[in-house]
């Protein structure tokens, strides 16, 4: 992993764009340095995992922040980028409003149980160059959107502090705990970065659904690999491992 430039050494802000990932993904062409971040305040096409539509009004933070990898950066330890962003999430919230939040398998971050971030990590390679884009969408002063989904399982900063917070201050500390991390994975400390999300994961050591492209099956949610996939104990006790999919908690 090449650490050229801190991230948020540059930060690009928009009022409106259709995505944060697809303008990053068009600066990354005209050869930007990799610690760029687009920030906007509204997205008109925001983009979620599983191809879904990500609801982006005024009042959320909307954010991607381009990486760069070695060449001989496993293509296998990609995963591990989305999990230690969510954990920079999730320190940033706690450390700023002293109020609980964890991370949930895949990507997201929950304060109180809930989901109030999302994150979406896509692979670029530009030339001989691979880079990474990490999108980080969170609830802030925007209520989330009544009768859709994920409505009963999401939650806003301002519907759980019940007061406003400043966009600018929390986007400051969730880029800090972004550098850290990103320092350690360049210095190959793997173990170090999933050590932590086991800390911080609300998924572990809970009955969970995965509703995965082809298939949809239960199992208690034992650990995270190498990898950052999920570990599933079944109901035979054999352990099945998870890529990607869509993860409820059931208890
Ligand atoms: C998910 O939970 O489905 C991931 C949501 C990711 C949303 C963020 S908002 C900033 C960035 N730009 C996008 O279009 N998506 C990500």
């Amino acid at each position: 992993m090449l650490i050229s430039q801190k991230l948020g050494h540059r930060i690009i802000r928009y009022d409106t764009v259709t995505s944060t990932n697809e303008v990053l993904r068009e600066l990354a062409q005209e050869e930007i340095e990799p610690g760029t971040v687009v920030v906007a305040k509204v997205q008109t096409k925001g983009k979620g995992r599983m191809a879904r539509t990500w609801e982006s009004p005024e009042g959320g933070l909307w954010m991607s922040v381009l990486l760069e990898t070695e060449k001989n950066f496993e293509n296998n330890k990609f995963g591990i980028i989305p999990l230690m962003s969510g954990c920079a999430v999730a320190t940033a919230v706690m450390h700023e409003y002293n109020i609980e939040a964890g991370v949930k398998w895949p990507n997201d971050v929950l304060i109180n149980g809930k989901k109030a971030c999302g994150i979406l990590g896509e692979i670029l390679n530009v030339g001989e160059k691979q880079l990474a884009i990490i999108g980080i969408g969170i609830n802030i002063n925007n209520k989330v959107q009544e009768g859709y989904e994920f409505s009963q399982v999401s939650t806003s900063l301002i519907e759980e502090r019940e007061r406003k917070s400043r966009i600018e201050e929390l986007e400051n500390a969730i880029l800090l705990e972004m550098n850290h991390r990103n320092e350690m994975l360049a210095a190959g400390k793997y173990d170090e970065l999933l050590d932590e999300w086991r800390e911080l994961s609300n998924t572990l050591g809970s009955r969970v659904k995965i509703t995965a492209p082809n298939e949809e099956f239960e199992g208690l949610a034992k650990d995270i690999d190498e990898n950052g996939s999920l570990i599933l104990e079944m109901d035979d006790n054999s352990l099945k491992t998870i890529n990607v999919g869509d993860c409820t908690h059931l208890d």
